[in-house]
């Protein structure tokens, strides 16, 4: 008797898992990570596959810190008449399949004053460049997938920059300084780290502006390799 309960317990999770994996119009959730890892819980096993690029996981971020920033390409403002915030959209200035004739990815590359995002902000770096071309070339898909996220690697270089540079750098550079925080490199990251506002940040805790800004919270895990490494003194390792 017991089994059957358990059972009927796994059939309707893994349908809430299902049905949640099917709403494709709900773009800026992010799995990368799942929510394990945090309560002492094994990693959740990656199904992402290293050559695919994932538009939720991997575009999504680049898009929310570079381009739909309120003034740019937000549900407000949308400058110029292009908005960016839901996959339906953005898919209206991509050619699947083909990136050098998607308007996508020739804005991105342009070195004139035409080129996105503009001038002052600093271009995409080349391997945001390369990976919304590799998506576009395979297709353009709304896709998904759930990312290793283990809580045990917390250093700078393994776990926090990595998601610094996706999630927050094109909202906290040098030329885009929000809330004049820049986040691109050790010695500010630090200083955030210090005053409690890095975490207080992330884990969108009373007192502090929800980060990242108009993006899906960090998963748990993500959170807490951040917290780990606070935690231990925030090197630069
Ligand atoms: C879309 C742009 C954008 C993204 C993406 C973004 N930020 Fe911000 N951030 C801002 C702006 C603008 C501010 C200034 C405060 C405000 O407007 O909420 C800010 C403020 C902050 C602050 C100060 C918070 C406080 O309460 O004083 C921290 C720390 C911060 N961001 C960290 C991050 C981190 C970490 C990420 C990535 C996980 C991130 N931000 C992603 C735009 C962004």
């Amino acid at each position: 008797m017991r089994n059957n309960f358990f059972l009927l317990f796994l059939l309707l999770v893994s349908g809430i898992v299902l049905l949640y994996a099917c709403k494709h119009e709900i773009l800026f959730q992010d799995n990368s990570g799942g929510t394990g890892g945090g309560g002492g819980n094994p990693p959740p096993t990656s199904n992402c596959n290293p050559d695919s690029v994932y538009f939720v996981n991997q575009i999504v971020p680049i898009l929310s810190s570079n381009c739909t920033m309120s003034g740019c390409h937000d549900n407000i403002t949308h400058a110029e008449g292009v908005n960016l915030t839901t996959y339906t959209k953005i898919i209206q200035y991509v050619v699947p399949g083909n990136a050098a004739n998607s308007k996508l990815y020739k804005v991105i590359i342009k070195t004139d004053g035409d080129r996105m995002p503009q001038p002052p902000m600093a271009p995409l770096t080349n391997a945001q460049k390369a990976l919304l071309q590799k998506w576009i070339n395979q297709g353009a898909k709304n896709n998904n997938c759930i990312g290793s996220c283990d809580t045990t690697v917390f250093t700078y270089s393994g776990a926090v920059k990595p998601i610094l540079d996706n999630k927050c750098v094109g909202c906290h550079n040098p030329s885009n300084r929000g809330g004049n925080i820049d986040l691109s490199t050790y010695a500010p990251v630090k200083t955030e780290a210090l005053n409690g506002k890095l975490y207080g940040s992330v884990a969108q805790q009373t007192g502090y502006s929800p980060m990242p800004k108009n993006g899906a919270k960090l998963s748990d895990c993500e959170i807490r390799q951040i917290q780990k490494w606070i935690t231990a003194g925030s090197q630069n390792n």
